[in-house]
């Protein structure tokens, strides 16, 4: 198991000597890491103490024309730029998982500390990465990988490193928020905003990574890991996106007094035999409109920690596109260049509380249910009778008129994914019942 104590910090190069960056990228986030670094190489040199040069940039195609970078800086050969005895830090900013996990083991193996901002990669492979990290007395830093520009791992791994940390929340995707926002506050459709999110430079390669809940997935697990000490993974985490969120689903949120939005959940809980465990959810989740998460616009994150001793803290901030991304990227370099010359290193990997993670079907959380159903009487004592023969209590019923028809939304006090899931199946079988319209999990109240 790894642990939070360095084995063998190198000694460092000295005061005033040269820091070899290779870049690995250069799309949204690396022409911003590149032109930031290049445009301000003399506040770089103080905060590191030596200065920094980049000796190359690796890019998929060297041959496209590009604006703002030396020509003969680019290349194809990523691995023989790591490999070059000149460079002291690389900067992978390429995304995906396999390749990049080649080129950082490579370049940790060889004694390289990695800054990366590629969640996907960390999220699957942070045991690998940070044992690599360990035998060779290098340093993996990945801040820009949970929301951007927010200083969110910094805080979870050193401020607070004394306290013990009981949850974190929060909206850590910025695309899937600049969509959800959109079509609640001006009726956009979700098609037009993925396409601008996309353009915007917000969006993965892929942009199924961010609507299918698959990045928020990933900052879950980092979060999860880092906050419980606990190494939690990629599958670890229960995952929805918001891709079957639908106009309607917005609209009749809204007539509830709630907004839709997309959160990441990570709780330390005690279970009913007293196991303490972990888990961590990402899924669309209603937040009541005067909820401060309701207010997080555009592409804009915010991460809610609550821990024993600091109570509630907030961060909020740009969680994606170049500059910001570029800003978390570039602290980390200062603090992986500052060791190299100084010697030391950050802290590692801190996995030695090991708690379990739990069962989803156990997990407790609250419900909004709407369907629709026939209008007559004793339709509602038929439904709410499913609910309570699996110990749900309910907290708030409400019925319109609805297409032929009646909708009835029923709002659930706390409940366990596997009680609720029994209680939809044996609603859906009831003649009555025409149709579940959604079943979307409520927090915040
Ligand atoms: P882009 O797709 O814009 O850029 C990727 C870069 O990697 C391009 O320069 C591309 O080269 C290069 N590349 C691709 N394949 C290879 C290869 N085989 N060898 C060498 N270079 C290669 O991605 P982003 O900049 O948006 O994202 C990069 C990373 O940062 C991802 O891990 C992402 O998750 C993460 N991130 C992104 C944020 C954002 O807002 N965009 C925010 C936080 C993290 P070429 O130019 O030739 O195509
Ligand atoms: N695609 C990611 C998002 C980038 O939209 O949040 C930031 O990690």
């Amino acid at each position: 198991m790894s642990t939070a104590v360095p084995t063998s910090p190198k000694a460092g190069k000295g005061a005033g000597a040269e820091v070899g960056i290779a870049l690995l990228g250069y799309g949204t986030v690396g022409q911003a890491v590149y032109r930031l670094l290049t445009e301000n190489t003399e506040d770089f040199t103080h905060r590191i103490g030596g200065p920094v040069a980049v000796r190359g940039v690796a890019v998929s195609d060297a041959s496209k024309p590009r604006e703002g970078v030396d020509p003969s800086l680019l290349t194809e050969d990523a691995h023989a730029l790591i490999a070059r005895d000149d460079v002291d830090v690389v900067v992978e900013v390429i995304g995906g998982i396999d390749y990049p996990r080649e080129l950082v083991l490579a370049a940790l193996n060889n004694g390289k500390s990695v800054v990366t901002a590629n969640k996907a990669l960390v999220a699957a492979h942070s045991a690998e990465l940070a044992e690599a990290a360990d035998a060779a007395g290098v340093d993996l830093y990945f801040e820009a990988a949970v929301a951007a520009a927010i200083p969110v791992v910094g805080p979870l791994r050193r401020s607070l490193a004394g306290d013990k940390v009981k949850s974190v929340m929060g909206i850590v995707n910025g695309t899937t928020n600049f969509i959800l926002d959109a079509m609640d506050s001006t009726g956009a459709s979700y098609d037009d905003m993925l396409a601008e999110a996309t353009r915007l430079g917000y969006a993965e390669a892929d942009p199924t990574a961010d609507v299918e809940g698959h990045d928020a997935a990933s900052k879950a697990a980092i979060l999860a890991s880092l906050a419980f000490h606990t190494r939690v993974s990629y599958d670890d985490v229960y995952c929805e996106g918001i891709s079957s969120i639908t106009a309607e689903d917005i609209e009749a949120a809204r007539t509830a007094g709630y907004v839709i939005k997309l959160l990441a959940v990570c709780e330390r809980f005690t279970d009913d035999a007293g196991v303490e465990k972990v888990s961590a959810r990402v899924h669309p989740t209603l937040v009541p409109r005067d909820h401060p998460l309701a207010s997080v616009s555009k592409s804009f994150n915010a991460v809610f920690v609550e821990a024993e001793a600091a109570g509630r803290l907030m961060f909020y901030g740009n969680g994606a596109g170049g500059n910001p991304t570029a800003s978390a990227v570039l602290g980390d370099l200062v603090g992986a260049a500052r060791n190299k010359v100084h010697g030391g290193r950050a802290p590692g990997e801190s996995t030695y509380a090991n708690l379990p993670i739990a069962e989803f079907g156990d997990v407790r959380t609250r419900y909004h249910v709407d369907l629709h159903v026939e209008d007559r009487v004793g339709v509602l004592s038929e439904i709410a009778s499913k609910f309570a023969l699996n110990q749900i209590s309910l907290s708030a019923v409400r019925q319109e008129e609805f297409n032929e028809g009646a909708r009835l939304v029923v709002v659930t006090h706390e409940a366990s994914e596997n009680d609720l899931a029994a209680t939809v199946d044996a609603v859906k079988q009831l003649p009555a019942v025409k149709s579940v319209n959604s079943v979307i999990r409520l927090e915040g109240e």
